[in-house]
C-alpha cells in the first residue's frame, strides 16, 4: 500500500513540452483544473499528497514520475534522457530527504526515466528506450541488488516509455498493449489486453486497491472493473497532448 504521493503543478510553459502526440497544444488553465482533480483522486485513495509548485524552466516537469524511483526503503534520483528534462531532477534530493534516509542517484553516462521503471513486488522491470540507456538500467539494477531487490531490462521498439504500454495493477494483473502483448517475460501474469483504440489507457494507475483510469476509455475501464477493482476516471486530455499519462503525474510510495 502507498502512503505518499508527490506531484508538481503544470507550468504555463507546458505548451512547449516535448510531444509526438499531434493532438494540439495543451490548454494550461484546463490542465490546472485536471491536475487538481488528479490530486483529489490520489487523496481519495488515501494518499498524503505533497504538491510542488510549477517550474517554468522545465515545460515537462509536471511529469514528475520521470525524475525519481521511490521504493519502500530508499529512493533513486534518475537522470532523465531528454536533454531539455535532464535538470528537472535538481532539488529532488532535498524533497525526498523529507521521506527517505537512503537516496541514490543515476549518474551520466547513465540515463533513466522513471516512466521506464515498473515495480512488481520486489522486482523492477526497466525499459531500454530513447530515454533510458543500458548504463542507466545497469546502475539501477546494481542499486536494487545492494538493497535486496532485483531488476531486469525490457528493450522497447516503439513505445516512449515502458509504462506507456504496461501497467501492473497488483494481484498478478497486468495491463498490456502493443509490442508487450506477446513478450514471454509477461506470460506469467494475468494479462488484460488493451484494445488498439484505447492504447492510451494502458497507462492506468493502481493505488491502494483502486485503479485510476483516464477518462474516455470505457472498454479498458470495464475490463479493470471485471478484474475486481473500483475504478476512478480522471480526465488527462491536456497531459495526453504531451504524451503524458496518469502514472507520469506523480511519485507514489
Ligand atoms: N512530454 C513528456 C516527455 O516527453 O517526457
Amino acid at each position: 500500500m502507498f502512503k505518499h504521493a508527490i506531484v508538481r503543478k503544470p507550468c504555463a510553459d507546458m505548451v512547449k513540452g516535448i510531444t509526438s502526440a499531434k493532438l494540439g497544444k495543451p490548454d494550461f488553465e484546463k490542465a490546472i483544473l485536471q491536475h487538481n482533480s488528479y490530486v483529489n483522486a490520489l487523496k481519495s485513495c488515501g494518499l498524503n499528497v505533497k504538491i510542488l509548485e510549477g517550474n517554468n524552466k522545465f515545460p515537462d516537469s509536471t511529469f514528475i514520475e520521470d525524475v525519481a524511483i521511490c521504493t519502500k526503503e530508499f529512493a533513486v534520483i534518475s537522470n532523465p534522457g531528454a536533454l531539455s528534462r535532464r535538470d528537472e531532477k535538481d532539488g529532488m534530493k532535498t524533497i525526498l530527504e523529507e521521506y527517505y534516509k537512503n537516496i541514490f542517484e543515476i549518474l551520466f553516462p547513465g540515463t533513466l526515466d522513471g516512466g521506464d521503471v515498473m515495480m512488481v513486488g520486489n522486482h523492477y522491470y526497466i525499459g531500454i528506450s530513447d530515454r533510458t540507456n543500458q548504463e542507466g538500467a545497469n546502475q539501477l539494477i546494481q542499486i536494487l541488488k545492494k538493497n535486496n531487490l532485483s531488476g531486469s531490462v525490457i528493450p522497447l521498439k516503439t513505445m516512449l516509455h515502458l509504462k506507456t504500454g504496461l501497467s501492473y495493477i497488483e494481484n498478478n494483473n497486468l495491463l498490456v498493449y502493443g509490442e508487450f502483448v506477446n513478450m514471454p517475460e509477461f506470460n506469467k501474469y494475468d494479462r488484460i489486453i488493451i484494445d488498439a483504440n484505447e492504447a492510451y489507457a494502458a497507462n492506468s494507475l493502481w493505488i491502494n486497491n483502486k485503479v485510476l483510469v483516464p477518462k474516455g476509455f470505457p472498454k479498458t475501464k470495464k475490463k479493470i472493473e471485471k478484474a475486481g477493482y473500483i475504478t476512478i476516471e480522471v480526465d488527462t486530455s491536456e497531459f495526453r497532448k504531451l504524451d503524458g499519462g496518469l502514472s507520469c503525474l506523480s511519485l507514489r510510495f
